[in-house]
């Protein structure tokens, strides 16, 4: 049977593309979301992946609250969220499957402010700075710890 996989990206995410391309890559969500796909099926991961996007923080809340009964593992980029979100934190603490937190950009080489993530502590790991390919690593790294 098909593990489900929830990837979840938070607020501003929706632009990528647009948004910063120098920092962020010219790739939008959907091109990320295909590549991930093709990934998944080319590798024969056996992988059905859920896609969810939002930029509001109680919507990414009720996501991660729902992922433990349908869900083997969780991907998520919690965005500028990650910096600020205890109640984010107290969801992934909540729900008992493998998550992980990626990161298009290498925030240990950015601002301070995006040096600490609060929701790292609600994770089993944290990649950062690939680029798009954080999410194909992390696609990896859940199908390991599954
Ligand atoms: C980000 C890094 C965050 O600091 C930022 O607010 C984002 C994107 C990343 O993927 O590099 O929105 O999570």
């Amino acid at each position: 049977m098909n593990k489900i996989i929830q990837i979840i990206d938070g607020p501003n995410l929706n632009l990528l593309g647009k948004r910063e391309p120098e920092i962020y890559g010219s790739m939008s969500l959907k091109d990320i979301h295909n590549e991930i796909l093709s990934y998944v099926s080319s590798n024969n991961l056996n992988m059905e992946v859920q896609f969810f996007q939002s930029n509001t923080e109680g919507e990414i809340v009720s996501c991660i609250q729902q992922t433990e009964k349908k869900c083997s593992g969780m991907i998520i980029n919690a965005g500028a969220l990650s910096h600020t979100s205890v109640a984010i934190l107290d969801a992934l603490m909540a729900v008992n499957i493998p998550k992980i937190e990626v990161h298009l950009s290498n925030i240990f080489k950015r601002e301070e402010f995006r040096q600490h993530s609060f929701i790292s502590k609600g994770v089993n790991g944290v990649i950062c700075g690939f680029g798009h390919n954080s999410y194909i690593l992390a696609v990896e790294g859940i199908n390991k710890l599954i």
